[in-house]
Protein backbone atom coordinates (compact mmCIF):
# COMPACT_ATOMS: atom_id res chain seq x y z
CA UNK A 1 0.00 0.00 0.00
CA UNK A 2 2.80 2.23 0.93
CA UNK A 3 4.19 1.67 -2.47
CA UNK A 4 1.06 2.13 -4.17
CA UNK A 5 0.87 5.46 -2.31
CA UNK A 6 4.07 6.80 -3.57
CA UNK A 7 2.76 6.00 -7.28
CA UNK A 8 0.37 7.70 -6.64
CA UNK A 9 1.52 10.75 -5.28
CA UNK A 10 4.47 10.97 -8.13
CA UNK A 11 2.04 11.47 -10.76
CA UNK A 12 -0.02 14.54 -8.93
CA UNK A 13 2.98 16.54 -7.98
CA UNK A 14 4.19 16.37 -11.52
CA UNK A 15 0.61 17.79 -13.03
CA UNK A 16 1.17 20.66 -10.17
CA UNK A 17 4.21 21.80 -11.77
CA UNK A 18 3.59 21.43 -15.19
CA UNK A 19 0.22 22.88 -14.42
CA UNK A 20 2.43 25.83 -12.53
CA UNK A 21 4.93 25.99 -15.46
CA UNK A 22 2.12 26.81 -18.23
CA UNK A 23 0.82 29.53 -16.00
CA UNK A 24 4.34 30.50 -15.83
CA UNK A 25 5.22 30.55 -19.39
CA UNK A 26 5.81 34.33 -20.00
CA UNK A 27 8.41 33.99 -17.34
CA UNK A 28 11.34 37.11 -17.61
CA UNK A 29 13.54 35.58 -19.61
CA UNK A 30 16.92 36.46 -19.48
CA UNK A 31 19.01 39.17 -21.83
CA UNK A 32 20.51 35.75 -23.81
CA UNK A 33 17.84 33.85 -24.02
CA UNK A 34 16.04 36.28 -26.36
CA UNK A 35 18.76 38.14 -27.96
CA UNK A 36 20.87 37.43 -31.58
CA UNK A 37 24.10 36.13 -31.17
CA UNK A 38 26.53 37.75 -34.10
CA UNK A 39 29.85 36.18 -34.66
CA UNK A 40 32.43 38.69 -35.60
CA UNK A 41 35.72 37.45 -36.92
CA UNK A 42 37.85 40.15 -35.89
CA UNK A 43 40.63 39.92 -38.41
CA UNK A 44 38.14 40.62 -41.74
CA UNK A 45 35.40 42.82 -40.23
CA UNK A 46 36.85 46.21 -40.57
CA UNK A 47 40.47 48.05 -40.59
CA UNK A 48 40.60 51.11 -39.15
CA UNK A 49 43.97 52.06 -39.67
CA UNK A 50 44.73 51.03 -43.20
CA UNK A 51 46.83 47.50 -42.78
CA UNK A 52 44.64 45.59 -44.45
CA UNK A 53 43.92 43.69 -41.05
CA UNK A 54 40.64 44.14 -38.98
CA UNK A 55 40.72 45.84 -35.67
CA UNK A 56 39.19 46.37 -32.46
CA UNK A 57 38.49 50.26 -33.17
CA UNK A 58 36.93 48.81 -36.55
CA UNK A 59 34.72 46.96 -34.36
CA UNK A 60 33.97 49.52 -32.08
CA UNK A 61 33.19 52.05 -34.79
CA UNK A 62 30.80 49.39 -36.08
CA UNK A 63 28.58 48.22 -33.55
CA UNK A 64 25.83 50.66 -34.21
CA UNK A 65 25.40 48.30 -37.41
CA UNK A 66 24.82 45.49 -35.36
CA UNK A 67 22.53 47.86 -33.91
CA UNK A 68 21.06 48.37 -36.74
CA UNK A 69 20.66 44.50 -37.38
CA UNK A 70 18.65 44.36 -33.41
CA UNK A 71 21.56 42.24 -32.55
CA UNK A 72 22.32 42.23 -29.05
CA UNK A 73 25.38 40.27 -28.42
CA UNK A 74 28.23 39.54 -30.15
CA UNK A 75 31.19 36.87 -29.53
CA UNK A 76 34.60 37.96 -30.86
CA UNK A 77 37.04 34.94 -32.45
CA UNK A 78 40.27 35.48 -30.46
CA UNK A 79 41.82 39.31 -30.07
CA UNK A 80 44.62 37.67 -27.75
CA UNK A 81 48.25 37.93 -28.61
CA UNK A 82 49.20 35.54 -31.20
CA UNK A 83 52.08 34.63 -33.81
CA UNK A 84 48.75 34.03 -35.96
CA UNK A 85 50.21 30.03 -37.04
CA UNK A 86 46.28 29.82 -36.76
CA UNK A 87 45.65 33.08 -36.56
CA UNK A 88 44.17 33.95 -33.20
CA UNK A 89 43.59 30.39 -32.13
CA UNK A 90 47.50 29.76 -31.01
CA UNK A 91 47.24 32.09 -28.22
CA UNK A 92 50.73 33.17 -26.79
CA UNK A 93 49.43 35.05 -23.92
CA UNK A 94 45.64 35.16 -22.33
CA UNK A 95 45.92 38.73 -20.63
CA UNK A 96 46.80 40.65 -23.49
CA UNK A 97 45.43 41.80 -27.20
CA UNK A 98 47.15 41.07 -30.47
CA UNK A 99 49.27 44.18 -31.29
CA UNK A 100 47.92 43.90 -34.97
CA UNK A 101 44.02 44.50 -33.09
CA UNK A 102 44.93 47.08 -30.79
CA UNK A 103 45.40 47.57 -27.54
CA UNK A 104 44.04 47.27 -24.46
CA UNK A 105 42.79 50.94 -24.03
CA UNK A 106 40.71 50.08 -27.57
CA UNK A 107 39.24 47.12 -25.64
CA UNK A 108 38.13 49.31 -23.11
CA UNK A 109 36.85 51.80 -25.32
CA UNK A 110 35.02 48.70 -27.37
CA UNK A 111 33.57 47.47 -24.22
CA UNK A 112 32.36 51.21 -23.06
CA UNK A 113 30.64 51.81 -26.56
CA UNK A 114 29.04 48.49 -26.46
CA UNK A 115 27.72 49.46 -22.93
CA UNK A 116 26.37 52.48 -24.24
CA UNK A 117 23.95 50.95 -27.17
CA UNK A 118 23.46 47.69 -24.88
CA UNK A 119 25.52 45.20 -27.04
CA UNK A 120 27.03 42.24 -25.04
CA UNK A 121 30.60 41.17 -25.69
CA UNK A 122 31.22 37.98 -25.58
CA UNK A 123 35.06 36.33 -26.37
CA UNK A 124 36.58 33.02 -27.63
CA UNK A 125 38.20 30.82 -24.82
CA UNK A 126 40.59 28.83 -26.18
CA UNK A 127 41.36 26.38 -23.10
CA UNK A 128 42.79 23.54 -25.22
CA UNK A 129 46.30 25.10 -26.37
CA UNK A 130 48.53 27.91 -26.32
CA UNK A 131 50.77 28.89 -28.78
CA UNK A 132 54.43 27.22 -28.97
CA UNK A 133 55.45 31.07 -28.05
CA UNK A 134 53.54 31.37 -24.92
CA UNK A 135 56.06 31.70 -22.22
CA UNK A 136 54.17 28.70 -20.69
CA UNK A 137 55.93 26.49 -23.46
CA UNK A 138 58.97 28.43 -23.41
CA UNK A 139 59.59 28.03 -19.73
CA UNK A 140 59.07 23.92 -20.13
CA UNK A 141 61.32 24.04 -22.84
CA UNK A 142 64.10 25.69 -20.46
CA UNK A 143 63.44 23.04 -18.51
CA UNK A 144 60.90 24.92 -15.64
CA UNK A 145 59.45 21.97 -14.24
CA UNK A 146 55.77 23.59 -13.16
CA UNK A 147 55.53 24.92 -16.74
CA UNK A 148 56.87 21.29 -18.15
CA UNK A 149 53.62 19.58 -16.60
CA UNK A 150 51.40 22.25 -18.46
CA UNK A 151 51.99 20.20 -21.76
CA UNK A 152 51.59 16.38 -22.86
CA UNK A 153 55.03 15.18 -23.52
CA UNK A 154 55.93 11.47 -24.53
CA UNK A 155 59.22 9.53 -25.48
CA UNK A 156 59.75 8.73 -29.29
CA UNK A 157 59.77 5.12 -30.44
CA UNK A 158 63.09 4.26 -32.07
CA UNK A 159 62.97 1.43 -34.64
CA UNK A 160 64.97 -1.60 -35.45
CA UNK A 161 67.61 1.03 -37.17
CA UNK A 162 67.83 3.63 -34.84
CA UNK A 163 65.32 5.92 -36.01
CA UNK A 164 63.24 7.74 -33.67
CA UNK A 165 59.28 7.84 -34.36
CA UNK A 166 56.50 9.91 -32.71
CA UNK A 167 55.00 8.06 -29.69
CA UNK A 168 51.69 6.39 -31.52
CA UNK A 169 49.36 7.09 -34.48
CA UNK A 170 47.65 9.74 -33.24
CA UNK A 171 46.71 12.52 -35.99
CA UNK A 172 46.22 16.58 -36.04
CA UNK A 173 42.84 17.79 -36.91
CA UNK A 174 45.00 19.67 -39.74
CA UNK A 175 46.15 16.56 -40.87
CA UNK A 176 49.92 14.85 -40.32
CA UNK A 177 51.39 13.42 -36.89
CA UNK A 178 50.03 15.12 -33.77
CA UNK A 179 53.49 14.87 -32.26
CA UNK A 180 56.17 17.10 -32.79
CA UNK A 181 59.95 16.30 -31.20
CA UNK A 182 61.77 19.19 -29.14
CA UNK A 183 65.72 18.53 -28.58
CA UNK A 184 65.54 20.76 -25.77
CA UNK A 185 63.67 18.01 -23.73
CA UNK A 186 63.83 15.07 -26.19
CA UNK A 187 60.36 14.50 -26.19
CA UNK A 188 57.65 14.95 -28.38
CA UNK A 189 54.91 17.09 -27.52
CA UNK A 190 51.12 16.76 -28.07
CA UNK A 191 49.44 19.29 -30.65
CA UNK A 192 46.07 18.16 -32.22
CA UNK A 193 46.21 21.08 -33.92
CA UNK A 194 48.65 22.89 -35.78
CA UNK A 195 52.65 22.38 -34.79
CA UNK A 196 52.30 25.94 -32.94
CA UNK A 197 49.54 24.95 -30.67
CA UNK A 198 50.52 22.47 -27.61
CA UNK A 199 47.76 21.19 -26.19
CA UNK A 200 47.45 21.80 -22.21
CA UNK A 201 47.54 19.03 -19.35
CA UNK A 202 44.20 19.31 -17.87
CA UNK A 203 45.24 16.88 -15.64
CA UNK A 204 47.41 19.01 -13.87
CA UNK A 205 45.57 21.10 -11.43
CA UNK A 206 47.89 23.57 -11.72
CA UNK A 207 46.78 24.16 -15.38
CA UNK A 208 42.86 23.97 -14.83
CA UNK A 209 43.22 26.62 -11.84
CA UNK A 210 45.24 29.03 -14.62
CA UNK A 211 42.92 28.71 -16.75
CA UNK A 212 39.98 29.65 -14.53
CA UNK A 213 42.03 32.47 -13.43
CA UNK A 214 42.12 33.67 -17.69
CA UNK A 215 38.17 33.25 -17.54
CA UNK A 216 38.02 35.37 -14.30
CA UNK A 217 40.04 38.13 -15.55
CA UNK A 218 37.53 38.90 -18.42
CA UNK A 219 34.74 38.53 -16.78
CA UNK A 220 35.82 40.75 -14.36
CA UNK A 221 36.38 42.90 -17.08
CA UNK A 222 32.44 42.87 -17.94
CA UNK A 223 32.73 40.19 -20.56
CA UNK A 224 28.92 38.07 -21.18
CA UNK A 225 30.50 35.20 -21.07
CA UNK A 226 32.83 32.65 -23.56
CA UNK A 227 32.43 30.85 -26.70
CA UNK A 228 34.69 27.82 -25.66
CA UNK A 229 36.75 26.50 -28.33
CA UNK A 230 37.44 22.68 -29.63
CA UNK A 231 35.84 21.56 -26.59
CA UNK A 232 35.86 17.92 -27.24
CA UNK A 233 39.58 17.68 -27.51
CA UNK A 234 40.54 18.91 -23.90
CA UNK A 235 41.05 15.84 -22.16
CA UNK A 236 43.13 12.91 -23.57
CA UNK A 237 43.00 9.58 -21.63
CA UNK A 238 45.05 8.80 -18.66
CA UNK A 239 48.44 7.21 -19.55
CA UNK A 240 48.48 5.56 -16.38
CA UNK A 241 45.57 3.58 -17.28
CA UNK A 242 47.11 2.05 -20.41
CA UNK A 243 50.72 1.25 -18.88
CA UNK A 244 52.41 4.93 -18.95
CA UNK A 245 52.04 5.44 -22.75
CA UNK A 246 49.43 6.96 -25.11
CA UNK A 247 47.47 3.93 -26.87
CA UNK A 248 47.15 4.18 -30.30
CA UNK A 249 43.76 5.01 -31.67
CA UNK A 250 41.86 2.42 -33.76
CA UNK A 251 42.08 2.82 -37.64
CA UNK A 252 38.44 4.78 -38.77
CA UNK A 253 37.67 3.33 -42.20
CA UNK A 254 36.39 6.44 -43.57
CA UNK A 255 39.95 7.04 -45.30
CA UNK A 256 42.86 5.18 -46.24
CA UNK A 257 44.89 8.06 -46.08
CA UNK A 258 47.05 8.00 -42.59
CA UNK A 259 47.82 11.33 -42.51
CA UNK A 260 44.11 12.71 -42.64
CA UNK A 261 41.87 13.34 -39.00
CA UNK A 262 39.63 10.78 -40.12
CA UNK A 263 41.57 7.97 -40.59
CA UNK A 264 41.32 6.99 -36.91
CA UNK A 265 38.46 6.89 -34.23
CA UNK A 266 39.27 9.03 -31.98
CA UNK A 267 38.34 7.13 -28.55
CA UNK A 268 41.24 8.42 -27.14
CA UNK A 269 41.27 11.90 -27.24
CA UNK A 270 37.97 13.37 -27.83
CA UNK A 271 34.67 13.89 -25.86
CA UNK A 272 35.91 12.14 -22.91
CA UNK A 273 34.04 12.66 -20.05
CA UNK A 274 36.74 14.47 -17.85
CA UNK A 275 36.15 17.56 -20.17
CA UNK A 276 32.66 17.13 -19.21
CA UNK A 277 33.53 17.81 -15.81
CA UNK A 278 35.76 20.68 -16.55
CA UNK A 279 32.72 22.89 -17.89
CA UNK A 280 30.39 22.48 -15.15
CA UNK A 281 34.01 24.24 -13.23
CA UNK A 282 33.60 27.13 -15.33
CA UNK A 283 30.27 27.35 -15.31
CA UNK A 284 31.08 27.73 -11.41
CA UNK A 285 33.55 30.44 -12.27
CA UNK A 286 30.72 32.35 -14.33
CA UNK A 287 28.49 32.26 -10.80
CA UNK A 288 31.21 33.49 -9.01
CA UNK A 289 31.54 36.17 -11.25
CA UNK A 290 27.71 36.56 -11.38
CA UNK A 291 27.38 36.87 -7.87
CA UNK A 292 29.62 39.87 -7.54
CA UNK A 293 27.46 42.07 -10.36
CA UNK A 294 24.40 40.67 -11.39
CA UNK A 295 25.15 39.89 -14.76
CA UNK A 296 24.52 36.43 -16.17
CA UNK A 297 27.66 35.11 -18.13
CA UNK A 298 26.55 32.77 -20.90
CA UNK A 299 28.91 30.03 -21.96
CA UNK A 300 28.26 28.60 -25.75
CA UNK A 301 30.81 25.48 -26.11
CA UNK A 302 32.29 24.14 -29.68
CA UNK A 303 31.54 20.51 -30.21
CA UNK A 304 31.44 18.47 -33.59
CA UNK A 305 29.75 15.35 -31.52
CA UNK A 306 27.10 13.44 -31.46
CA UNK A 307 23.87 14.70 -29.72
CA UNK A 308 24.20 12.66 -26.60
CA UNK A 309 27.48 14.20 -25.81
CA UNK A 310 26.76 17.34 -26.64
CA UNK A 311 23.58 17.82 -24.55
CA UNK A 312 26.16 16.44 -21.64
CA UNK A 313 27.42 20.55 -21.71
CA UNK A 314 24.14 21.48 -20.83
CA UNK A 315 24.61 20.02 -17.13
CA UNK A 316 23.31 16.59 -15.42
CA UNK A 317 20.67 17.69 -13.51
CA UNK A 318 22.38 18.14 -10.50
CA UNK A 319 24.75 20.46 -11.73
CA UNK A 320 24.91 23.42 -14.52
CA UNK A 321 27.22 23.52 -17.64
CA UNK A 322 27.09 25.55 -20.67
CA UNK A 323 23.70 27.54 -21.31
CA UNK A 324 24.61 26.76 -25.41
CA UNK A 325 25.85 24.30 -26.58
CA UNK A 326 26.48 24.69 -30.21
CA UNK A 327 23.97 22.89 -32.71
CA UNK A 328 25.82 22.79 -35.53
CA UNK A 329 23.20 20.49 -37.53
CA UNK A 330 22.58 22.89 -40.35
CA UNK A 331 26.87 22.78 -40.72
CA UNK A 332 26.61 18.95 -40.22
CA UNK A 333 23.90 17.13 -41.37
CA UNK A 334 22.24 19.14 -44.29
CA UNK A 335 23.27 21.80 -47.70
CA UNK A 336 21.70 22.55 -50.71
CA UNK A 337 20.80 19.15 -51.63
CA UNK A 338 19.08 17.99 -48.99
CA UNK A 339 15.11 17.43 -49.37
CA UNK A 340 12.27 18.43 -46.62
CA UNK A 341 12.46 15.52 -45.08
CA UNK A 342 15.85 15.86 -44.51
CA UNK A 343 16.21 19.45 -43.29
CA UNK A 344 13.05 18.13 -41.14
CA UNK A 345 14.79 15.55 -39.50
CA UNK A 346 18.34 17.49 -38.79
CA UNK A 347 16.30 20.53 -37.02
CA UNK A 348 14.62 18.45 -35.02
CA UNK A 349 17.44 15.84 -34.03
CA UNK A 350 18.20 19.09 -31.62
CA UNK A 351 14.92 19.81 -30.27
CA UNK A 352 14.37 16.17 -29.62
CA UNK A 353 17.54 15.45 -27.33
CA UNK A 354 17.72 18.41 -25.42
CA UNK A 355 16.51 18.58 -21.75
CA UNK A 356 13.09 19.87 -21.56
CA UNK A 357 13.98 23.03 -19.98
CA UNK A 358 16.65 24.25 -22.22
CA UNK A 359 16.86 26.35 -24.94
CA UNK A 360 17.90 24.96 -28.86
CA UNK A 361 20.54 27.33 -30.55
CA UNK A 362 20.62 27.75 -34.09
CA UNK A 363 24.19 27.86 -36.24
CA UNK A 364 24.32 28.27 -39.88
CA UNK A 365 27.68 28.94 -40.39
CA UNK A 366 31.07 30.22 -38.62
CA UNK A 367 34.34 31.01 -39.79
CA UNK A 368 35.62 27.16 -40.44
CA UNK A 369 32.74 26.53 -42.57
CA UNK A 370 31.51 27.57 -46.42
CA UNK A 371 29.40 30.10 -46.21
CA UNK A 372 25.65 29.67 -46.35
CA UNK A 373 25.03 30.53 -49.99
CA UNK A 374 28.17 28.86 -51.11
CA UNK A 375 26.91 25.26 -48.91
CA UNK A 376 22.92 25.74 -49.71
CA UNK A 377 22.64 28.24 -52.28
CA UNK A 378 22.17 32.41 -52.54
CA UNK A 379 18.75 31.51 -53.47
CA UNK A 380 18.28 30.28 -49.80
CA UNK A 381 19.83 32.27 -48.13
CA UNK A 382 16.75 34.22 -46.82
CA UNK A 383 15.03 30.80 -45.79
CA UNK A 384 17.75 29.49 -43.86
CA UNK A 385 18.11 32.66 -41.95
CA UNK A 386 14.51 32.33 -41.06
CA UNK A 387 15.26 29.38 -39.57
CA UNK A 388 17.77 30.61 -37.49
CA UNK A 389 15.44 33.28 -35.95
CA UNK A 390 12.47 32.09 -36.13
CA UNK A 391 13.03 28.27 -34.97
CA UNK A 392 12.60 28.00 -30.91
CA UNK A 393 15.72 28.99 -29.35
CA UNK A 394 18.47 31.30 -29.40
CA UNK A 395 19.75 32.70 -33.16
CA UNK A 396 23.09 33.28 -33.50
CA UNK A 397 24.43 34.42 -37.22
CA UNK A 398 27.74 34.42 -38.38
CA UNK A 399 29.07 37.52 -40.10
CA UNK A 400 27.97 38.31 -43.48
CA UNK A 401 25.31 35.31 -43.70
CA UNK A 402 22.98 38.40 -43.12
CA UNK A 403 23.77 39.96 -46.42
CA UNK A 404 24.60 36.53 -48.26
CA UNK A 405 28.55 36.68 -48.81
CA UNK A 406 29.23 33.99 -50.44
CA UNK A 407 33.05 32.07 -50.16
CA UNK A 408 35.61 34.25 -51.55
CA UNK A 409 37.94 32.31 -54.18
CA UNK A 410 41.44 32.39 -52.91
CA UNK A 411 44.42 30.76 -55.06
CA UNK A 412 47.04 28.43 -53.53
CA UNK A 413 49.52 31.61 -53.34
CA UNK A 414 47.85 33.69 -51.49
CA UNK A 415 46.77 30.62 -49.22
CA UNK A 416 47.32 31.53 -45.76
CA UNK A 417 45.19 29.13 -43.51
CA UNK A 418 46.63 25.98 -42.19
CA UNK A 419 44.04 23.72 -43.09
CA UNK A 420 44.68 24.30 -46.34
CA UNK A 421 48.44 24.66 -46.46
CA UNK A 422 48.91 21.44 -44.54
CA UNK A 423 47.55 19.09 -47.77
CA UNK A 424 50.51 20.52 -49.67
CA UNK A 425 47.72 20.17 -52.93
CA UNK A 426 47.59 23.27 -54.78
CA UNK A 427 44.83 21.53 -56.56
CA UNK A 428 42.68 20.44 -54.39
CA UNK A 429 43.87 22.93 -51.05
CA UNK A 430 40.14 24.61 -51.38
CA UNK A 431 38.77 21.65 -50.24
CA UNK A 432 40.11 21.90 -46.76
CA UNK A 433 41.04 25.63 -46.67
CA UNK A 434 38.98 27.68 -44.37
CA UNK A 435 40.09 30.39 -46.44
CA UNK A 436 37.13 31.41 -48.12
CA UNK A 437 34.48 32.37 -45.56
CA UNK A 438 36.93 34.18 -43.85
CA UNK A 439 37.53 37.05 -46.52
CA UNK A 440 36.75 40.87 -45.53
CA UNK A 441 33.45 41.72 -44.55
CA UNK A 442 31.38 43.77 -47.25
CA UNK A 443 30.55 47.15 -46.38
CA UNK A 444 30.38 48.85 -49.87
CA UNK A 445 31.43 49.04 -53.10
CA UNK A 446 34.43 51.57 -52.30
CA UNK A 447 37.76 49.67 -52.38
CA UNK A 448 38.33 46.52 -50.44
CA UNK A 449 34.58 46.67 -50.27
CA UNK A 450 34.80 49.05 -47.81
CA UNK A 451 36.80 47.12 -45.06
CA UNK A 452 40.20 48.62 -45.24
CA UNK A 453 41.71 51.54 -46.90
CA UNK A 454 44.89 49.83 -47.35
CA UNK A 455 46.62 48.89 -50.50
CA UNK A 456 46.49 44.59 -49.95
CA UNK A 457 44.03 42.87 -46.94
CA UNK A 458 45.42 40.16 -45.92
CA UNK A 459 42.86 37.87 -47.54
CA UNK A 460 41.47 39.00 -51.01
CA UNK A 461 38.23 40.50 -50.89
CA UNK A 462 35.56 37.97 -52.85
CA UNK A 463 34.50 39.10 -56.46
CA UNK A 464 31.17 40.72 -56.92
CA UNK A 465 31.36 42.98 -53.51
CA UNK A 466 30.61 45.61 -55.65
CA UNK A 467 26.96 44.09 -55.82
CA UNK A 468 26.25 42.35 -52.51
CA UNK A 469 27.31 44.76 -49.64
CA UNK A 470 25.46 46.25 -46.76
CA UNK A 471 25.42 49.77 -48.33
CA UNK A 472 23.62 48.38 -51.66
CA UNK A 473 21.37 46.16 -49.23
CA UNK A 474 20.51 48.92 -47.60
CA UNK A 475 18.79 50.64 -50.21
CA UNK A 476 16.78 47.38 -51.99
CA UNK A 477 14.69 43.93 -51.28
CA UNK A 478 17.60 42.24 -49.99
CA UNK A 479 18.73 39.85 -47.45
CA UNK A 480 19.91 42.71 -45.15
CA UNK A 481 16.16 43.84 -45.34
CA UNK A 482 14.63 40.26 -45.04
CA UNK A 483 16.98 40.09 -42.05
CA UNK A 484 16.08 42.90 -40.13
CA UNK A 485 12.38 42.04 -40.69
CA UNK A 486 13.25 38.74 -39.30
CA UNK A 487 14.88 39.87 -36.43
CA UNK A 488 12.24 42.01 -35.40
CA UNK A 489 9.48 39.93 -36.22
CA UNK A 490 11.50 37.45 -33.81
CA UNK A 491 10.66 39.80 -30.50
CA UNK A 492 7.01 38.76 -30.83
CA UNK A 493 5.74 36.64 -28.12
CA UNK A 494 5.12 33.82 -30.30
CA UNK A 495 8.48 33.60 -31.20
CA UNK A 496 9.91 33.92 -27.73
CA UNK A 497 7.41 31.92 -26.12
CA UNK A 498 4.82 29.67 -29.11
CA UNK A 499 5.24 26.34 -29.73
CA UNK A 500 6.62 24.54 -32.94
CA UNK A 501 5.25 21.76 -35.59
CA UNK A 502 7.18 20.76 -38.69
CA UNK A 503 6.18 18.96 -41.90
CA UNK A 504 7.82 18.42 -44.95
CA UNK A 505 5.28 18.31 -47.46
CA UNK A 506 7.29 16.44 -50.48
CA UNK A 507 11.06 16.74 -51.74
CA UNK A 508 11.32 20.21 -51.61
CA UNK A 509 8.63 22.17 -49.24
CA UNK A 510 9.73 22.25 -45.36
CA UNK A 511 7.28 24.22 -43.21
CA UNK A 512 7.08 25.32 -39.14
CA UNK A 513 4.49 26.40 -37.52
CA UNK A 514 4.79 28.90 -34.38
CA UNK A 515 1.70 29.69 -32.10
CA UNK A 516 0.64 31.42 -28.28
CA UNK A 517 -2.47 31.37 -27.52
CA UNK A 518 -4.28 32.91 -30.39
CA UNK A 519 -1.26 34.42 -32.63
CA UNK A 520 0.40 31.66 -35.18
CA UNK A 521 2.79 32.08 -37.92
CA UNK A 522 4.07 29.39 -40.88
CA UNK A 523 7.15 29.76 -42.32
CA UNK A 524 7.59 27.72 -45.71
CA UNK A 525 10.83 26.98 -47.36
CA UNK A 526 11.07 25.57 -50.93
CA UNK A 527 14.83 23.41 -51.21
CA UNK A 528 13.69 22.56 -54.60
CA UNK A 529 14.24 24.77 -57.83
CA UNK A 530 10.77 23.73 -58.96
CA UNK A 531 7.33 25.05 -57.56
CA UNK A 532 4.73 23.26 -55.83
CA UNK A 533 1.45 24.40 -54.32
CA UNK A 534 0.67 23.18 -51.10
CA UNK A 535 -2.16 23.02 -48.90
CA UNK A 536 -1.63 24.86 -45.29
CA UNK A 537 -4.43 23.56 -43.41
CA UNK A 538 -3.08 20.58 -43.22
CA UNK A 539 -2.03 22.56 -39.96
CA UNK A 540 -4.29 22.86 -37.01
CA UNK A 541 -6.51 26.13 -36.88
CA UNK A 542 -5.49 27.29 -40.28
CA UNK A 543 -8.57 27.62 -42.60
CA UNK A 544 -9.23 30.29 -44.57
CA UNK A 545 -6.43 32.73 -45.37
CA UNK A 546 -2.00 33.78 -44.82
CA UNK A 547 -1.20 37.20 -45.00
CA UNK A 548 2.78 37.54 -46.16
CA UNK A 549 4.84 38.88 -43.88
CA UNK A 550 8.08 38.50 -44.86
CA UNK A 551 9.27 36.95 -48.24
CA UNK A 552 12.66 35.78 -49.45
CA UNK A 553 14.26 38.25 -51.83
CA UNK A 554 13.66 36.72 -55.51
CA UNK A 555 9.27 36.02 -54.34
CA UNK A 556 7.10 37.74 -56.45
CA UNK A 557 4.94 37.99 -53.90
CA UNK A 558 5.09 41.04 -51.12
CA UNK A 559 4.38 41.81 -47.53
CA UNK A 560 0.64 42.06 -46.73
CA UNK A 561 -0.47 40.03 -50.07
CA UNK A 562 -3.11 37.36 -48.66
CA UNK A 563 -3.25 34.13 -49.35
CA UNK A 564 -5.95 31.20 -49.79
CA UNK A 565 -4.44 28.84 -47.11
CA UNK A 566 -5.22 25.93 -48.61
CA UNK A 567 -3.63 26.44 -52.06
CA UNK A 568 -0.72 28.48 -51.84
CA UNK A 569 2.20 27.87 -54.68
CA UNK A 570 5.31 27.97 -53.72
CA UNK A 571 8.34 28.96 -56.28
CA UNK A 572 11.25 27.23 -56.71
CA UNK A 573 13.54 28.27 -53.80
CA UNK A 574 10.60 30.80 -52.33
CA UNK A 575 10.80 31.07 -48.83
CA UNK A 576 7.81 32.83 -47.08
CA UNK A 577 7.04 33.93 -43.16
CA UNK A 578 3.08 33.98 -42.99
CA UNK A 579 0.53 35.28 -40.26
CA UNK A 580 -2.66 32.95 -40.06
CA UNK A 581 -5.21 35.28 -40.94
C1 LIG B 1 38.16 25.62 -33.32
C2 LIG B 1 38.18 26.94 -34.05
C3 LIG B 1 39.11 26.82 -35.22
C4 LIG B 1 40.50 26.53 -34.69
C5 LIG B 1 40.50 25.30 -33.79
C6 LIG B 1 41.76 25.20 -32.99
O1 LIG B 1 37.64 24.60 -34.08
O2 LIG B 1 36.88 27.32 -34.41
O3 LIG B 1 39.11 27.97 -36.01
O4 LIG B 1 41.37 26.32 -35.76
O5 LIG B 1 39.45 25.32 -32.86
O6 LIG B 1 41.80 26.17 -31.98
Amino acid sequence: MVNMKGILVLPLLFAVALSSQSNNKEKELDWWETTIFYQIYPRSFKDSNGDGIGDLNGITESLEYLKELGIGATWLSPIFKSPMYDFGYDIADFYDIQDEYGTMEDFENLMAKAKELDIKIVLDFVPNHTSNESVWFEEALRGHEKYYDYFIWEDGVVDENGVTHPPNNWVSVFRKSAWEYREEVGKYYLHQFVIGQPDLNYRNPEVVEEMKNVVRFWLEKGVAGFRVDAIAHLFEVDKADFGGKYPDEPLSKNTDDPDSYDSLDHIYTKDLDETVEMVYQWREVFEEIKAKDGLTRVMMTEAYSSPQMTMKYFGNGERKGAQMPFNFVLISDVNGRSSAAEIKYALDKFLTFKPIDEHANWVAGNHDNNRVASRFSPELVDGINMITLLMPGIGVTYMGEEIGMVDGFVSWEDTVDPSGCNTDDPINYWMSSRDPERTPFQWSADKNAGFSDGDKTWLPVADGYENLNVEVQRHSNSHLNVYKALSALRTDKVFRYGRYESVAYNEGVFAFRRWYNKKAYIVVINFRQEAYTIDLTYFENVSKKVEVVVRSIQSPKNPRDILQANQVEILGSESLVLRVL
